[in-house]
């Protein structure tokens, strides 16, 4: 039944290309940013309560969906509900529209990663005043044609990979990117803790500093979960399919997860400890990344690599997870139509490259979809597409995954393949502590979330 369709060559595949899926510029790039915005040590700490409480348990949940049905998103849905027709449907096609969406503006700040690679390799981050990195990144915002040709670049590679298909394609390419991201981000730390702004660092990030608690910090941190472990639309339940039925579930999660939240933190304690220490705020917003990184390498001694060093991980964790991204809408195709994997892919890359087009012009002054055309409140066709992604549709999706799995499925195939070679999920009262989450706990946070966002809390 699964072959065609491919399969994990091992369950340290799995594990390589979940986490390559979760570890992206949610956790390079947005984690350190959006701590370092909210005051450092407590947002993490409710961060990290959120991955434990609704992240970890909605991971499972799409990891095990997935392996029960062995198809795409769409399909599990309708395979576990005995194959009659159901609304819940609905709730795959969310997940393939939300991954299409995230793709297309995803890609773009992809782009800018590789485009600071190509500035570090041809000295174009050698700049002599603090200035002109922040006037540097303004002018890569800004500038049409360095995006577009980027957010090409991109799809075009991260379709190539795809094409590849599951053991040729993800699984080789997550072998290569995730090794090579950890043993950078393991270097760049081991630099950070020689610096003097190490012990203000680790303070900012473990200090528990009550006062930078607010309810917005709460609900940013639990909406960041999400996306960080690539929830709520079917990445990881269509990973789940690739596995075969004995695979432990539970501790692949378990290890995805984990990887996910070492790398973030292993990211703040990289950016942070080099931004005190040269002298710089932790609240300095997206171009945290942009314009720090590169400012405080270009002070040490050959800068320029440490700049290579820095965005060649950014880019290899973006692409993976761009990967990923791609591969949920692929499957549905190659699945539910019976498409060829090339014809899925070049159509689903075509649709993504050119809805992502708005996304890399939203920085330009482009008549129609620059930087002046607000599109919901003030935001830009790029704020808006992430806004609705984030805020919308990742909490509604992760809301039908919970629902389905906890209320839908059937108890007895539920709690059998929960079990199903897995010697924690058989341990007493792991399943039953996962279920209340998933019935309970789960839904009410993302209800929170959503009604917040609606501006009712
Ligand atoms: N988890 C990825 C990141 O942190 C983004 C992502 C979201 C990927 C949803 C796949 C699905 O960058």
């Amino acid at each position: 039944m699964s072959e065609g369709r491919g399969q994990w060559g091992s369950r340290l595949s799995f594990v390589l290309a979940a986490a390559g899926s979760a570890v992206g510029l949610g956790n390079l790039w947005k984690f350190p940013y959006i701590t370092g915005m909210n005051g450092g040590g407590a947002f993490v700490l409710i961060y990290l309560v959120c991955i434990l409480l609704i992240g970890l348990p909605i991971m499972i949940g799409e990891v095990l969906l997935g392996r029960m049905s062995q198809s795409s998103v769409v399909g599990t849905f309708s395979k576990l509900s005995g194959g009659k027709p159901t609304p819940w449907v609905g709730v795959g096609w969310l997940g393939v529209a939300t991954g299409v969406v995230i793709l297309s503006y995803y890609s773009v700040v992809a782009g800018w990663s590789l485009h600071y690679v190509w500035l570090a390799l041809s000295g174009g981050l050698s700049l002599a005043q603090p200035e002109a990195f922040g006037e540097l990144f303004n002018a890569t915002y800004t500038d049409p044609g360095i995006n577009l040709r980027y957010h090409t670049i991109f799809m075009g590679l991260t379709a190539m990979i795809v094409l590849g298909g599951i053991q040729g394609g993800v699984e080789r390419a997550a072998r290569v990117l995730m090794p090579v991201l950890l043993l950078m981000m393991a270097a760049l730390l081991a630099y950070s803790t020689t610096l003097e702004g190490f012990g203000r660092a680790v303070d900012f990030v473990f200090g528990f500093h009550v006062e930078s608690i607010t309810g917005e910090a709460v609900l940013e941190a639990l909406g960041h979960s999400f996306f960080t472990l690539s929830l709520g639309m079917g990445a990881m339940l269509t990973y789940g399919s690739y596995l075969s039925r004995k695979d432990d579930v539970i501790a692949v999660s378990l290890a995805t997860t984990a990887l996910d939240t070492l790398v973030a933190l292993m990211a703040c304690l990289v950016l942070f400890p080099i931004t005190f220490s040269a002298g710089m705020e932790a609240a300095n917003g997206p171009g945290l990344v942009f314009i720090n990184m590169p400012l405080a390498f270009s002070g040490l001694p050959g800068g320029q690599l440490w700049s290579v060093a820095f965005f060649i991980p950014l880019f290899f964790a973006a692409l993976s997870s761009g990967i990923s991204l791609l591969e949920v809408a692929a499957a549905y195709f190659i699945d539910e139509r019976g498409w060829s994997r090339r014809k899925a892919v070049l159509l689903t890359t075509s649709v993504i490259f050119a809805l992502g087009v708005p996304s890399a012009l939203s920085g330009s002054d482009n008549m129609v979809f620059g930087a002046g055309i607000h599109w919901i409140g003030e935001r830009n066709w790029f704020d808006t597409f992430d806004y609705l992604a984030s805020n919308w549709m990742l909490p509604l999706g992760g809301l039908g995954i919970a629902g389905f799995a906890a209320w839908r499925l059937g108890g007895k195939a539920r709690e059998a393949s929960f079990r199903a070679g897995s010697r924690l999920g058989s341990l007493p009262g792991v399943y039953l502590a996962w279920l209340q989450l998933l019935r309970y706990a789960v839904p009410l946070a993302i209800v929170i979330v959503m009604l917040h966002a609606l501006g009712v809390l």
